[in-house]
């Protein structure tokens, strides 16, 4: 007989979890989705406190959300370096003595023409998709192992892109770099599946493809427009906030508690088509 009900193979009743990039667009959704699941304590953070994109009107506005039982907490954190991942380590400890959820979803993102791409350019995309999401499974581990049981492990889940998995774009507006980080961070979170696993912390990643947001709304423009990619899409629409919540219960509730080094598209199937040489 199975011991699940609908109720609870998607809820998150009493977690505890960390988004960065929390402050918008795609990091907002997931923690939206987390408050509105159960959770208990869902930690944002990103560089920016103040401002119209800051952390704090982003707790202020989760906090508002109507009939959650949990609140938003914000800890301004540079996750590209390791020293401010260590204090994140810290701050959150300070408030919680468990962590059950990291959602690794800060990216950076740069486009433009192959020769003349500035070094720094790449050093920023890889010291933060890359070596940065590294680095906080490898901090948080102990914590998240400590919170993990055999039945209900603790999660990790990275944000990457199908970037990772084709060639987006190349020539005046190319970002090679982006997608070169964006596969490693596949391949980072299949390693960390097989690392963390026995310590009862699955590893997954969730590859969405064009959500309208401030990293995104650039490259839709150049792109031909929100309407262009929309014809250009299987399903006819760019992502929403529901696609990325409705992931990210899946694979942080019980329901996904036996999945692991998976990665999931969450883009229509645009991946699968080449744009407008599917109509030719
Ligand atoms: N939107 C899309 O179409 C799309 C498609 C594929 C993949 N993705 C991926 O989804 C993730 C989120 O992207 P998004 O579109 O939601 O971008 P976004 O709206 O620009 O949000 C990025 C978030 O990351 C934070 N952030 C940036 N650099 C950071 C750093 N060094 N340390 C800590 N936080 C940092 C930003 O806040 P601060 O600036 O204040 O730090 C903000 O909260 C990224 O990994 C991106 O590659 C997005």
């Amino acid at each position: 007989m199975s011991d699940f009900t609908i109720n609870n193979l998607f809820a998150l009743d009493g977690k505890v979890a960390l988004v960065t990039g929390g402050s918008r667009g795609l990091g907002l959704h997931a923690a939206t989705a987390f408050l509105l699941a159960g959770a208990k304590t869902v930690f944002i953070s990103a560089r920016k406190a103040g401002g119209e994109q800051g952390i704090d009107q982003a707790v202020a506005r989760l906090n508002a959300l109507p009939g959650i039982r949990g609140r938003a907490i914000g800890i301004a954190a540079n996750v590209a370096q390791v020293d401010d991942i260590a204090r994140l380590v810290t701050s959150i400890q300070e408030h919680e003595s468990r962590l059950d959820i990291l959602i690794a979803n800060a990216g950076a993102t740069w486009g433009g023409p192959f020769e003349p791409t500035p070094d720094w350019s790449s050093q920023k995309i890889l010291d933060l998709n890359v070596r940065g999401v590294f680095n906080l499974a490898r901090l948080f581990a102990p914590f998240l192992s400590a919170s993990g049981t055999a039945k209900d492990p603790s999660r990790i889940i990275i944000v990457s892109s199908t970037a990772g998995t084709n060639v987006p774009h190349v020539g005046d507006h190319g970002t090679i770099m982006y997608s070169a980080s964006k596969a490693a961070a596949h391949h980072l979170a299949r390693n960390l599946a097989v690392e963390l696993g026995p310590r009862n912390i699955t590893t997954n990643t969730v590859a969405p493809g064009f959500f309208p947001s401030k990293l995104a709304n650039g490259l839709i423009e150049q792109l031909g427009g929100q309407d262009q990619l929309e014809r250009d899409n299987p399903r006819g629409r760019l992502g929403e906030p529901a696609d990325i919540a409705g992931v990210m219960l899946f694979l942080c509730s019980r329901a996904g508690s036996y999945v692991n080094g998976e990665d999931i598209a969450v883009d229509g199937g645009a991946r699968l088509g080449a744009g407008r040489l599917t109509k030719l």
